[in-house]
């Protein structure tokens, strides 16, 4: 298809004031234009080499603060073989341990991604021993007959923990850097969408037949729109894209409630730009200007009626009013960030097969003034397999394809990823496993 562009994408110039979002365009890093090999997607041993140079050293995703609001309150979530315990504390800090019973290797809490509610102290379900909040020993029924006494670790084995933007976040690395070291520019970037007044509203776990990167690559590029998702050539410009790389983490500006210069305008508002103009309070039959001109419309109406929708839009600037600020947070979490809603994935491996993953899929929204705060109810986690539950159209789309995906990698035909400027973020993602996996300096990457 011949791409003729209607017109260039007006991008905001300056951040929302000092404390705004940044949006100066970053020159492109050089990363070259070598092939990424299949084999970092489907060999045991390169899972391994990532599980012992690259999961076991970063920050990871670990709940929502809202998981566990109150002293005692706590949540166990899993990192391949590894199961977490994260703990509200007294004094409403936050601590994580490894949740394994120090006697025999029993998982202390069962419940996996399912918050529990304010515990005294942890019971281990099979002897009995018992630990504090903060992981130390409190009982161990008949200590005396232990002529070794107790385990000298005292309890169970802490790892670093820390919050950041209504996150819990968690290191198996004790050598870990700050959270905030490691998070780089994206505090700066994300906290002025304020995640902490969005609501959870879907929250589930879906287990794919892929390798994790496979999903964390498709929610990288937009070069994929017109091949799976070509419903969205009437919603988003998939050419016009600002990718942005910093030093661990990317992201790209993609402009919503416009048309993809791949198409040619239609006679009528094409109806999932009707959806962005509804969802701004806006009446799509009274609209009279040009469709090409509808984004800034859109802008301009939430900056005037936000306020009086419920809506505090102030931190915001214009584009974020209407665009997708994509980000990935290195290495699993990507999130499409919006002014109403925060759409947000985590891809975690599989803990034995680099053909299978766990996509996790977290919808937040910002309530407006009728959003019935009484009638929330907070959606339980459930764990599904590939196919047995809906993750919306589009994601339904990636979730269709990547199978395949897979499947094709582990062709003897398929050498691996032939990848060009619009993919540019998925070079930096490697480029970035790659400083992990080999060290900082290596030139090693996409030879092994
Ligand atoms: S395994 Fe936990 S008390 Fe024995
Ligand atoms: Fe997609």
């Amino acid at each position: 298809m011949k791409v003729r562009r209607q017109q260039k994408i007006k991008r905001t110039a300056k951040p929302q004031g000092p404390e705004g979002t940044p949006v100066k365009a970053e020159p492109n890093p050089k990363l070259g234009d070598k092939l990424i090999p299949a084999e970092r997607y489907i060999s045991p041993e390169f899972a391994k080499l990532e599980w012992e140079m690259m999961w076991s050293k970063v920050w990871m995703l670990g709940c929502l603060e809202s998981d566990i609001p109150e002293p005692g309150d706590h949540i166990v979530t899993e990192i391949g073989k590894e199961s977490i315990l994260i703990v509200r504390q007294k004094d409403k800090s936050v601590r994580a341990f490894h949740n394994v019973c120090m006697h025999r290797g029993n998982k202390l809490v069962h419940a996996v991604h399912q918050p529990q509610e304010a515990a005294n102290e942890f019971r281990c379900g099979y002897h009995d021993w018992r630990y504090g909040l903060d992981g130390r020993f409190t009982d161990i029924p008949d200590l005396e007959t232990f002529p070794q006494g107790a385990p000298p670790c005292g309890g169970l084995i802490e790892i670093p923990c820390d919050v950041w933007g209504s996150f819990v976040w968690y290191s198996l690395n004790p050598e870990v850097e700050p959270l905030r070291d490691y998070l780089g520019i994206i505090p700066q970037h994300l906290d002025p969408y304020h995640f902490d007044r969005m609501v959870l509203t879907d929250w589930k776990t879906v287990e794919w037949d892929c390798n994790w990167k496979a999903s964390v690559d498709a929610f990288n590029e937009s070069y994929h729109v017109q091949g799976i998702h070509p419903q969205l050539l009437y919603y988003l410009d998939d050419l016009d894209i600002q990718i942005d790389c910093y030093e661990k983490h990317n992201r790209y500006l993609i402009a919503f409630g416009v048309l993809s210069p791949r198409v040619v305008s239609p006679s009528e508002i094409p109806p999932p730009i009707k959806v962005v103009m509804r969802g701004a309070g806006m009446d799509p039959a009274s609209y009279e200007g040009s469709v090409y001109d509808i984004r800034e419309a859109v802008q301009a109406h939430k900056r005037k009626h936000g306020e009086q929708q419920g809506r505090d839009y102030s931190a915001l600037n214009d584009d974020q009013l209407t665009d997708d600020y994509h980000y990935t947070i290195f290495p699993n979490v990507t999130m499409n960030v919006h002014a109403d809603d925060l759409m947000m994935f985590r891809q975690r491996p599989h803990p034995e097969d680099p053909n299978k993953m766990y996509f996790d899929y977290f919808m937040f929204e910002l309530p407006d003034n009728e959003f019935d705060h009484e009638e929330y109810r907070r959606p339980k986690h459930r764990l599904y397999k590939h196919g047995e539950t809906s993750l919306g159209l589009v994601v339904n789309q990636d979730a269709y394809n990547l199978p395949f995906v897979q499947a094709g990698m582990n062709s003897s035909a398929y050498p691996g990823l032939w990848i060009g400027n619009q993919e540019l973020r998925i070079r930096h993602f490697h480029k970035t496993l790659d400083d992990y996996l080999y060290g900082s300096n290596s030139a090693a990457r996409s030879d092994k």
